[in-house]
């Protein structure tokens, strides 16, 4: 058994993440008079959600007529008919009250000219159950939104005397025998030290695990890692297989180009300049949803009509808009795209190429957060102690495939519900759960079998080799000839694992062990991704399957559960939650409204 000395810290809720989920959590938590302290591996403010640009769904109403059953609506549609209607009915009507929030907490959302928050369109989000024209529900603080949203939530944290463990690396869970979470280990970077968390809820926060792929507008943080836990835990993942490509990344480099350009009146053109969205989508045009966007550029380049010397990406346009639009409502990708294609965006159309960008998929959860085990007995049943939230958790809102800032708003009305729902079940008064030291024990063990690891493969080689086949094989479009090949590559590149090598043996600022546990975090979410894809016989939102290229609802319309041992993947089902929280009487929307139907744009 490897002897690690370590501190122990005693808390009702530990928060593991400082993004926008993991900030809202530990600002509701601590708002609640809850003992909370958050572990984040990177400064809470370099968390990926500062990335995000274009804004955050909510049906304000600022621009023009909207409602939060359009926004249900369109987010089932959204979905392929995958996600779960309660917790997407609870994302449609939390949405304007998370976002008033956020405005009194101090974000500063660009304006209209009578001081109301300012809201563009997004690709998917209409009037009318689908039937109206685009409708601006995107609230944006210029095309920074996520830094503006993360900054705040850091400040109020602070002051509601939340504690930050900053740049601690989360290692595993603590499960007591009988499946009860009971805090979380994590190793201290800066010098090297051990450090036990015990709480009586902990909840994951840690983003999303883009960097399973080669190319990914997600940062190099995005690594999976609270999924990496829970199937260490032999706890599972949902519907991996649906993993979004932005249509707008940056090509060759991979950045974001948000979809707000679009929604500002940017365009894509083809090779021979035709705006070739309005033959695929008449209606919603440029703004019909991501997946379907990014099919459509990739199908003009494979027929031939790609730009550039390989003839291998698209063109998005901007330069026909006025100067101060670009400005005011575009200063952050104006910039990128000076940077990162040496392109000035009032001249020339900036190349693009639809990149990874989000998991649909993650670790199931219920509305309130809770993370859920399905037995066959209880599909929802749930893990006491353990909750998980934004890009990491799967509630599921996003089904197939997620509608364009619905992320953020995902991260903040979630972030509140895991906060609301601590508040409930977590005793103050109660004392902390005596730990389980074999499962600290197994934690250091396998943290010291990874220091000492000295086999033949170096990680940063391992990682490629995995990011290659990913890339290559669970790809915009899939046959069962690529899900099958991506299946025995990846089989085999998870049981390179084994034979990984780490050169520094040091616990200070020792960046090879890091990425190698990283490694060990992405690999369970790849096979996941995998494994599921090439099990699902139909196409789906994301999943874009040739050999199958239409939803089946009678055999499919099933969430994909999978437990991960090592480099085996079991896959069983659960049934989606096609029942909304309230009845058409009650101000919901019917059963009839929302039942599935052909997606059209
Ligand atoms: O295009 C964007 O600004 C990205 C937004 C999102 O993923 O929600």
């Amino acid at each position: 058994m490897a002897a690690y000395e370590y501190e122990t810290h005693t808390y009702d809720a530990i928060v593991v993440g400082a993004g926008g989920a993991g900030l809202r959590a530990t600002l509701g938590l601590a708002e609640q008079g809850l003992r909370t302290a958050c572990i984040t591996k990177v400064f809470p403010t370099r968390s990926h959600t500062v990335a995000a640009q274009g804004g955050i769904a909510a049906s304000l109403g600022n621009m023009g007529p909207d409602s939060w059953q359009w926004h249900m609506y369109d987010t089932v549609k959204g979905s392929d008919w995958l996600g779960d209607t309660d917790a997407m009915e609870y994302l449609a009507r939390e949405a304007p009250k998370a976002v008033y929030e956020l405005e009194h907490y101090g974000v500063p959302f660009s304006r209209t000219e009578e001081g109301k928050i300012y809201q563009r369109p997004f690709g998917g989000h209409t009037t009318e159950f689908g039937e109206g024209p685009p409708v601006q529900r995107t609230c944006a603080a210029a095309d920074r939104t996520g830094h503006a949203i993360l900054h705040t939530l850091y400040g109020q944290s602070l002051k509601q005397q939340a504690e930050f463990y900053i740049e601690y690396f989360a290692l595993d869970l603590i499960m007591s025998d009988d499946g009860i979470c009971q805090g979380v280990i994590a190793w201290k970077l800066d010098d090297g030290t051990m450090h036990v968390f015990n709480a009586k809820t902990v909840v994951l926060a840690t983003g999303g695990y883009g960097r399973a792929y080669f190319s990914a507008t997600s940062a190099h943080t995005c690594t999976g890692d609270g999924g990496g836990m829970v199937a260490r835990q032999g706890l599972p993942l949902q519907d991996m297989e649906f993993v979004q490509f932005h249509p707008t990344g940056i090509y060759g480099a991979g950045c974001l180009i948000t979809e707000g350009a679009r929604g500002e009146g940017g365009y894509l053109t083809n090779s021979e300049g035709e705006r070739f969205m309005e033959r695929y989508a008449p209606n919603y045009k440029d703004l019909a949803p991501r997946d379907y966007v990014s099919r459509c550029m990739t199908m003009e380049i494979r027929e031939g009509r790609g730009v550039g010397a390989g003839a291998d990406h698209i063109h998005l346009n901007l330069n026909h808009l006025p100067k101060e639009a670009l400005a005011e409502r575009l200063p952050g990708i104006s910039e990128s795209a000076r940077i990162f294609a040496g392109v000035d965006v009032t001249k020339e159309p900036i190349p693009v190429l639809p990149t990874v960008h989000y998991n649909m998929g993650g670790i199931p959860t219920n509305y309130y957060g809770e993370v859920l085990n399905p037995t066959k007995k209880d599909p929802n049943a749930i893990v006491p102690g353990l909750m998980a939230v934004g890009e990491a958790g799967c509630a599921s809102v996003h089904g197939a495939n997620r509608l364009g800032s619905n992320s953020l708003i995902d991260l903040v009305v979630f972030g509140r519900a895991a906060a609301i729902r601590a508040g409930q079940v977590v005793d103050r008064k109660a004392p902390n759960p005596t730990l389980n030291q074999a499962s600290v024990d197994a934690c250091f063990d396998r943290f010291d079998g990874l220091r000492h690891a000295n086999g033949t493969t170096g990680t940063a080689e391992l990682r490629l080799e995995m990011q290659k086949a990913m890339q290559a094989d669970a790809a915009v479009f899939r046959t069962d000839k690529t899900l099958a090949e991506g299946v025995e590559k990846m089989t085999a590149i998870a049981g390179k694992m084994d034979d990984v090598k780490v050169t520094d043996r040091s616990l200070v600022w020792n960046s090879d062990l890091m990425e190698t546990l990283e490694l060990t975090n992405l690999m369970p979410n790849a096979l996941a991704t995998i494994v599921g894809a090439e099990a699902r016989k139909e196409s789906r939102g994301a999943h874009a399957h040739e050999d199958y290229a239409t939803r089946d609802d009678k055999k499919w319309r099933v969430h994909t559960i999978s437990h991960v041992d090592g480099a085996k993947v079991k896959l069983s089902y659960r049934p989606v939650i096609t029942v909304g929280l309230t009845t058409e009487a009650e101000g919901g929307i019917s059963e009839a409204r929302i039942a599935p139907k052909e997606r059209t744009f």
